[in-house]
């Protein structure tokens, strides 16, 4: 079967898997007392442990928007929302007294928009929780989401100082009618300055979010837009597809009439990742691709990618913990989210509360599930149990008779050519969902 028939077939609702059960069916959440020792118990076993700050500020809101944001204009809201991260890390450091000497091994600046903040605020941030280059026998492997409407040299240059060698910087899309359609005005030349900038600084690792499937786009803007993307060479490319979640995001109604239609949109992606197959870039996993040398690609050579609810990474931890409005959290067998809402957030922390929004404790059965989707989602391959067998054989026979995937004994392994619909071959494993259908206005579409 022609690749695109391929992609028309499996673009169904599929979860991307950031974490299992994914969040739509977390059932039992823990007390604060029970997350705690969760984290505690994890800690003693892999002090590895990452920390996720959320940020979730924003100048104006870019139409698409999925991600849990404030938009503002008053830059006064900085101060008081470091106030409550620092009240927050302390309460932590005040119940898991094990934080207290341990550094993070990764520490990420997500949002919204970490720019927002002002150079000396990143500061007083970062001066929280990390050393300063140089003066730590280990170095934490920093990174920040980055959006160059919004990003001086002088933010740059403080987290640099902080340790910090990776930026993720939001582009969407380089055409200035998607631009427009969006809400998001950001000429290439303020992309490339923020590339130029964090490159003479010595950060070694950029990487582009681009999406596919906005409004206005169409083969020929997106072949223009990767021309020009593919000319920065950032060191790795996530190619989201739209997340259309009106339901959840009211803003993107008013896109709806400008999208490309479900067949114009898969061959959007289609061209996109032929663009940068060509170009030398490898895919890793899902929406993700990286240069042969970066060390994504390698990480996925030698078996050790690892996926959380930042992405795919090259380092395991056993512990995110994270921090800000609605940041979420995961040991080994609780997931957490804190309060989204800013003012119950404030008030819980300044009353010395672990601000617990809802979460997840991890049955036996979760657990196993969770490795078996994680397996595949960064090593192809995965170990099937043999009550399992013919459950999975049934629900993966079309991707099985269509040669993406292969089910031997014990073992199913996604083929090379398997690898865009990884997301369908782990809803397989997602027996959460699979009990609790329809499930079809829960997700976005596969691609
Ligand atoms: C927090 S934002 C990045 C940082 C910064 N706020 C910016 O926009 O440059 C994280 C990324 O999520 C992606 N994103 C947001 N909404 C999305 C949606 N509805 N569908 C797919 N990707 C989305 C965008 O690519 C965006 O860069
Ligand atoms: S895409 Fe980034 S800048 Fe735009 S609203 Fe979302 S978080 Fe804010």
């Amino acid at each position: 079967m022609q690749f695109s028939e391929l992609v028309k077939k499996y673009d169904v609702p599929a979860p991307r898997y950031t974490s299992y059960p994914t969040v739509p069916y977390w059932t039992d959440t823990p007390t604060a007392q029970e997350w705690i020792e969760s984290l505690r118990r994890t800690l003693t076993r892999d002090k590895n442990y990452s920390i996720y700050v959320h940020l979730p500020f924003c100048e104006t809101l870019c139409s698409f928007c999925g991600c849990n944001t404030v938009i503002t204009r008053n830059h006064n809201n900085e101060g008081e929302y470091l106030e409550a991260l620092e009240k927050e890390w302390k309460n932590y450091k005040r119940l898991v007294p094990e934080l207290e000497s341990l550094l993070p091994k990764q520490f990420h600046l997500g949002g919204g928009t970490p720019t927002f903040f002002s150079a000396a605020h990143l500061e007083r941030l970062l001066s929280n929780f990390l050393p300063r280059r140089g003066s730590a026998a280990t170095q934490v492997e920093g990174s920040v989401e980055v959006d160059p409407r919004h990003c001086t040299r002088e933010q740059l240059e403080v987290m640099y100082a902080y340790g910090f060698e990776r930026i993720s910087i939001g582009v969407q899309d380089l055409d200035p009618q998607v631009q427009r359609a969006v809400n998001r005005l950001q000429p290439l030349e303020m992309t490339q300055a923020t590339v130029d900038s964090a490159r003479s600084i010595g950060y070694t690792s950029v990487n582009f979010d681009l999406i596919y499937g906005l409004p206005k786009q169409t083969l020929a803007s997106i072949a223009e837009s990767m021309k020009k993307t593919l000319e920065l060479r950032p060191d790795r490319i996530a190619f989201y597809s739209f997340a259309v979640v009106p339901w959840m995001k009211p803003a993107q109604s008013s896109l709806e009439k400008f999208l490309p239609n479900a067949e114009e949109k898969r061959h959007i992606f289609e061209l996109g990742r032929t663009m940068l197959l060509e170009a030398g870039y490898v895919e890793i996993g899902m929406d993700h691709f990286a240069l042969p040398d970066e060390a994504l690609s390698q990480a996925m050579n030698s078996g050790e990618l690892h996926r959380n609810f930042m992405g795919y990474t090259e380092t395991k931890s056993s512990v995110l913990l994270g921090l800000g409005a609605s940041s979420i959290s995961e040991s080994e067998d609780c997931y957490h989210q804190n309060e989204k809402n800013l003012a119950d957030y404030y008030r819980r922390v300044a009353a010395g509360e672990i601000p617990t929004l809802r979460g997840h404790r991890l049955t036996e059965q979760d657990m196993q599930r969770r490795q078996q989707i994680l397996d595949l989602m960064t090593r192809f391959e995965t170990e099937v149990t043999l009550e399992q067998r013919e459950t999975v054989r049934g629900l993966l026979s079309e991707l099985i008779a269509d040669q993406l995937v292969d089910l031997q004994e014990d073992t199913l392994t996604i083929l090379p050519a398997g690898r865009p619909f990884l997301r369908n071959a782990c809803v397989a494993f997602d027996d959460r969902m699979n009990a609790a259908r329809p499930r079809d206005n829960l997700f976005s579409k596969a691609v």
